[in-house]
This record gives C-alpha cells, sequence and structure tokens, in this order.
C-alpha cells in the first residue's frame, strides 16, 4: 500500500527528520509574518493548507475545552501549522508532557522548532504515520490527539482514520474541527463522534467535534 501513496507523502515519510530543536525558544515571533507565510502555504497549496488565516486563539480554547488535563501525559498535534493551538497545549499540559507535533509542510516544521524550542517535539512527517511516530518515541499510545487536517486523499485519510480509531480505542481523546459539518459527516462517516464546541469568534464559524 505505501509504495501507492502520493509522491508528497512518501518523500516526506523517507525523509523524517525527528526532535531537532533548538534548546531556546525565540520569544519574537511577528503575527503579521506567520499569517503571511500562512496565507503564501495557502496559494502554494490549497488543499493541503485548506485556509488562508491561521485559527483563532479562541479555537484553540474552545477545541482544548473540557479536557481533563491531569491524567494527559502525551498529546499528537496532527497539522499545527504556525502553531495557534501548540500555544494552548503547552499552556494547559503539565511540565514533562509530551508534545508531539505531526506536520507535512516544511516551512512550519522551521517555524515551530523556532517558536517552541525543547518543549515540543517536531515531526516532519505525513500524520497517515501517526502511530509509527508515536512508536519511533517508545510510545504505544497517546492520550490526545488534536488536529486540523483538512479534507485528505481517500487513501490517506483512511489511514489516519485507522490510526486515530486504535488509539480512541486504547482511551485517546481526539478533538479537531470544520467548517462544514454535513461535509464532515459524510467524510468521516461510520467514526463514533460527538459534538463538543461551536465557535462563532473564528473566521470562518467552526464546529468542533470529537471522539472519547
Ligand atoms: C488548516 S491548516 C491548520 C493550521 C493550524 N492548526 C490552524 O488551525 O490555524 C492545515 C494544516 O495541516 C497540514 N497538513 C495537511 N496535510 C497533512 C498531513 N498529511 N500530515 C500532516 N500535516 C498535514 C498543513 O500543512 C497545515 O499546516
Amino acid at each position: 500500500m505505501g509504495n501507492t501513496l502520493p509522491e508528497q507523502y512518501t518523500e516526506v515519510a523517507s525523509a523524517t527528520a525527528f526532535t531537532a530543536v533548538a534548546d531556546t525558544p525565540s520569544v519574537a515571533h511577528n503575527v503579521w509574518k506567520e499569517r503571511g507565510l500562512f496565507l503564501l502555504n495557502f496559494l502554494k497549496n490549497p488543499l493541503v493548507n485548506a485556509s488562508v488565516i491561521p485559527s483563532s486563539k479562541t479555537a484553540g480554547r474552545a477545541i482544548l475545552s473540557g479536557l481533563d488535563w491531569s491524567t494527559i501525559h502525551t498529546v499528537v498535534e496532527l497539522g499545527p501549522g504556525n502553531g495557534t493551538f501548540t500555544a494552548e497545549i503547552i499552556a494547559r499540559s503539565k511540565p514533562g508532557t509530551k508534545i508531539i507535533l505531526i506536520e507535512l509542510e516544511e516551512t512550519y516544521v522551521e517555524l515551530l522548532r523556532n517558536k517552541f524550542g525543547s518543549r515540543v517535539t517536531v515531526v516532519h512527517d505525513s500524520a497517515h504515520r501517526m502511530n509509527e511516530i508515536l512508536a519511533d518515541h517508545g510510545l504505544a499510545t497517546t492520550d490526545l490527539i488534536v488536529s486540523s487536517l483538512p479534507f485528505l486523499q481517500k487513501q490517506i485519510s483512511r489511514m489516519i482514520f485507522a490510526a486515530i480509531l486504535e488509539q480512541t480505542r486504547h482511551g485517546a481523546a481526539y478533538r479537531f474541527f470544520t467548517y462544514m459539518p454535513p461535509v464532515m459527516k459524510w467524510f468521516y462517516r461510520g467514526l463514533p463522534l460527538h459534538k463538543v464546541n461551536f465557535v462563532m469568534q473564528n473566521i470562518p464559524p467552526m464546529w468542533i467535534y470529537g471522539i472519547n
């Protein structure tokens, strides 16, 4: 199956880089520079970036609401982009919580490493390899998966859903957002989803769904 994946996924998988992080996170992260990069990545690859501007801080708070952070020791974020949700995850996590970010776009990988330093592990790879990536880090399970992934190609989505279901069967909480609930429900059909939140203060407004 692996050999038949589109090039953008196989190329990255063979060039996966782990934990090359700066010791001192950069404090001077420019919001406009990040927005510029976001827009540029949207223009470069609209289906992968899927949004013109990053999610709001309010969306970050909403997607992480209602979770028991005292029981969360490992977090995986899929498609962190410029790290809006990552900052909120770090703010809520206990010291020592392992935070693994899986991002396909190289320019975000660099940004995330500079922005968050050694507090996170940034993996330049595709989300469909989540469980292999966890295993590479000596982890069989995660407690929380936060995803911003867009609707992806069918074969990749199937692999991502299988990986997510395996983790949620072991008790992981899964949280993601959508701008289009009816399309999402068709896309995710068969998955035991429940609505978690609705965020009006985001452009565009978003619905948050989850498992567990
Ligand atoms: C809509 S952006 C979300 C960024 C950010 N989390 C936010 O909400 O503002 C989607 C992100 O998913 C990433 N992405 C798309 N396909 C991916 C894949 N197969 N594996 C990992 N990341 C992927 C894109 O590069 C992009 O950073």
